[in-house]
């Protein structure tokens, strides 16, 4: 292992409507917008930024506004769905019950063994889940050795095996009409994809990221196939917003397909542009085909492809969120970068103002 990552930097989403996303991100699960600003690719349309209070790598979902684009759907080399953290079992019911209340279908909560989870679909289609912190990766097996053997998770956890009418009952007894601090959900749990090589997968996330498997288990939901987990791992505890899983899916299941509602990338950090620099030539050596070193004005890129097809970026934690604006005020004007700044008229005349 050359290198690790410190876990994800970001993951990026594809929307059909910015200010439909913004009311669902930012005023339903409570996620602060951080940039309004364009696709430096297709300056055209908006490239939103939600994270924490200062966008910290590990709380960041970005969004491609791609009007006219088709709905995409999820398949091998895709993202099935993306985990935001929450602090325990009762926040769990309380963004539950908030939920249902704004008309979203909620299934859960699931002992997933490892935490607890509610599932939904933001209005593009992209599967979300809340998970709690705990219990931890160590439920089943020492911290020092998570991911060496099978683990098979009770019966009872298992589809099938389920008081479905009863976990669907379950619910926080009074509204949530604001969301208190213990509700946080700004921080990456897990991202979930599927492969039709695990093995493969290993190596990539081993030798390309220095992430570590963690868990070998089946997924719960379809118990004939394989779940893998992977992190940032050093045989004493897992690194927070690091998790990549993978449902093992045969070779002849469909593939990913890009659009609407699907997760169009996912970033991982590099500390600084010189790690990344030598990182790109530790992988080129690997045989993948890696970009160059892009712009993108909050941080700097590199992006390549898995075997399987998911397209991944290496991005740099610095400058950060406040290289063209103070905290305060980050996510209230639309924000170009320099090299687009002579355009800034026409740009802002091709865009809908969000409120
Ligand atoms: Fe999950
Ligand atoms: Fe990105």
């Amino acid at each position: 292992m050359d290198f690790v990552t410190e876990g994800f930097h970001h993951v990026t989403l594809v929307s059909r409507d910015a200010q439909r996303t913004v009311s669902f991100y930012r005023d339903l699960l409570g996620l602060r917008l951080i940039k309004k600003t364009v696709n430096f690719d297709i300056p055209t349309t908006y490239h939103l930024y939600f994270g924490d209070a200062t966008g910290s790598p590990g709380t960041i979902l970005t969004f491609f506004e791609w009007p006219d684009a088709k709905r995409g759907a999820y398949g091998v080399g895709g993202i099935h769905h993306i985990a935001l953290k929450t602090a325990d079992d009762d926040t769990l019911l309380k963004w539950k019950r908030r939920l249902t209340d704004h008309g979203v279908t909620v299934s859960g909560p699931y002992n997933r063994g490892w935490f607890h989870s509610i599932y939904f679909r933001d209005p593009d289609g992209q599967v979300l889940e809340i998970a709690t912190l705990g219990p931890g990766y160590d439920l089943d097996e020492p911290i020092e050795s998570l991911g060496q053997q099978l683990k098979m998770p009770p019966e009872g956890q298992l589809r099938g095996h389920r008081d479905e009418a009863g976990i669907a009952a379950q619910t926080w007894e009074e509204p949530v009409p604001e969301i208190t601090s213990d509700m946080d959900l700004r921080m990456i749990h897990h991202v979930t994809g599927m492969t039709d090589d695990l093995v493969k997968a290993d190596e990539f996330y081993h030798q390309a990221l220095g992430m570590r498997l963690i868990k070998q288990s089946i997924n719960q939901d379809d118990p004939d196939t394989l779940h893998y987990f992977w992190a940032n791992y050093d045989g004493t505890r897992v690194a927070p917003a690091s998790s990549m899983t993978l449902f093992g899916w045969p070779e002849t299941a469909r593939h990913a397909s890009e659009g609407v509602g699907q997760t169009h990338h996912v970033a991982y950090r590099a500390t600084d542009s010189d790690q990344q620099e030598a990182w790109r030539e530790y992988l080129l050596g690997l045989g993948y085909e890696v970009s160059p070193v892009m712009d993108r004005n909050y941080f700097r890129s590199i992006y390549f492809r898995t075997h399987d097809g998911l397209l991944v970026e290496i991005a740099t934690d610095p400058p950060g969120f406040s290289v063209d604006g103070d905290v305060d005020t980050l996510g209230t004007e639309v924000k170009l970068p320099p090299w687009l700044e002579p355009q800034r008229s026409e740009i802002l005349a091709g865009l809908r103002p969000l409120t």
